[in-house]
């Protein structure tokens, strides 16, 4: 007896579409074919019409993570449900390292974070340093199933950057035992340089913000952990880029065979620097800064022609309180306006898929089997849980996500469910939602509620393919 058929639909791979249907027992698809052959099911969901797409996959959000004296909204479980609600069936956060900590106690402590999490979860190690017994802990992280690690270029003052000198000796490690590192690439340097200027001539409105750390502070740090990695060998992942500038450099790069991967974030493709001149500029704060429409074409660009390989929501749910937190008020009772007092970072784990599918698909600026490969296939395969998540095949975990091409929306933060009381994107119309979010075969959005569980989500132990850790000559 199956437990669930999905029939009519459109399946979405992310190189072609079948009309077929799904057949799920337990927790796995158990085939794909037609249903007239499948055996008899306790359940029939027609998605006629409707597209069928492997569950969502947000490798990149940042969660009971303290930042900057903030938290963010939510606990595992509510960005667990939020992201269901966006089709997201899986994600992944980071370790809590500081200096002088144990990444391998700090893997197992995120374990127990995450463990309250409705849909599955995996993590990233961090690392902030690279004395011998840090790196000692990597073969631990790989073997226990995190073999991603993040590094910051900057936020020196935070007490969270790394080192070129740690870049590198990570690079080297996980070289050796086919790990992927992560860069947040923008040039520390460049950044205080600017931001200790405009503190001395007082300008502090948040337009500096983004003046501070511009494209060339990004693409300097790019440059770098790329140059850096081909030194040492290793496949890098470079997170949410932000420029053409930066895209020239990897594809030039992956042109030669470097085992160079980009990550965009929506937040880059639809919302620009000009929201810093706005009052409310301070609750688009986020590294690095927002960009041009230029510049967002040209990740468009990018992940047309596969310099960017996947997306990630780089979701921080911070509170207007929290945005405002340590800004002082004028005795007018003003928000005085100083952008090195605003925690850094936007929400958008819930909004990710569906701003692909309205501005990508129904826009014809990426098909749908883009989208499937940049919000979940080829992050499956990038991260190492590929094919149990990222395709719709037999024997893949069923966490599938339907998705209705025709229905609009309008973004609000009264319709969102991140717990955060303003929306970046507020008035937007959309055009294509996830509609059904299924979990390891349990359906756990329908009907715009949540059926989903605390603690159903299970860790994923996550092993690097090869094939993306290796250099090709070209
Ligand atoms: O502004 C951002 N992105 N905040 C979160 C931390 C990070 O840099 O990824
Ligand atoms: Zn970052
Ligand atoms: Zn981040």
């Amino acid at each position: 007896m199956l437990d669930l058929v999905i029939k009519n639909g459109k399946l979405v791979f992310d190189t072609s579409i079948v009309s077929a249907d799904i057949a799920v027992k337990g927790d796995k698809i158990w085939a794909i074919g037609y249903a007239q052959d499948f055996p008899e099911t306790v359940r029939v969901i027609d998605a006629s019409g409707k597209y069928v797409m492997p569950g969502a996959i947000d490798a990149h959000m940042h969660v009971e993570a303290p930042f900057q004296g903030c938290l963010g909204a939510n606990d595992f479980y509510t960005q667990s449900i939020s992201a269901a609600f966006g089709g997201v069936t899986m994600f992944m956060d980071f370790t809590n390292t500081f200096k002088g900590m144990s990444v391998l106690d700090a893997f197992e402590k995120r374990k127990e974070d995450m463990s309250k999490s409705a849909i599955d979860y995996s993590i990233h190690g961090k690392f902030v340093e690279a004395p011998p017994e840090r790196i000692a802990e990597i073969e631990g992280l790989v073997e226990r199933g995190c073999p991603t690690f993040k590094l910051f270029m900057t936020y020196r003052r935070e007490g969270v950057m790394a080192t070129d000198e740690t870049l590198m000796r990570v690079f080297e490690r996980a070289k050796e035992l086919s790990a992927l590192p992560m860069v947040h690439a923008e040039s520390n340097v460049i950044a205080e340089y600017n931001l200790d200027r405009f503190v001395d001539s007082g300008k502090l409105d948040w337009h500096y913000f983004a003046a501070a750390k511009p494209v060339l502070c990004e693409a300097e740090a790019f440059s770098r952990a790329l140059y850096l990695s081909q030194v040492v060998g290793n496949a890098l992942l470079i997170v949410h880029t932000t420029n053409g500038a930066a895209l020239g450099v990897a594809e030039a790069a992956q042109k030669k065979g470097v085992p160079i991967y980009v990550e965009t974030c929506p937040h880059y493709l639809f919302l620009f620097s000009d929201n810093y001149d706005l009052p409310d500029g301070h609750l688009y704060i986020c590294s690095p800064p927002l960009r041009t429409e230029d510049e967002a074409e040209s990740l468009w660009q990018g992940m047309r022609n596969g310099t960017v390989s996947v997306t990630g929501s780089d979701d921080c749910t911070y509170s207007r309180a929290e945005k405002e937190m340590f800004l002082e008020k004028g005795p007018d009772g003003k928000i005085i306006r100083d952008f090195r007092k605003v925690v850094n970072g936007v929400s958008g784990i819930e909004t990710r898929l569906p701003l692909l599918l309205s501005e990508g698909v129904n826009k014809g600026r990426l098909s749908i089997n883009q989208v499937c490969a940049l919000v979940s296939s080829n992050i499956a395969k990038l991260y190492g849980c590929y094919p149990q998540k990222g395709v719709l095949a037999p024997g893949s975990d069923a966490d599938i996500t339907i998705v209705d091409m025709e229905k609009t929306v309008t973004l609000s933060a009264g319709m969102l469910h991140n717990n955060v009381d303003y929306c970046l994107f507020d008035g937007m119309k959309i055009k294509g939602m996830p509609v059904m979010t299924i979990s390891r075969g349990a359906i756990i959005i329908e009907d715009g509620k949540f059926h989903g569980k605390r603690g159903a989500g299970q860790f994923v132990h996550r092993k690097m393919d090869p094939q993306y850790t290796q250099y090709f000559a070209l």
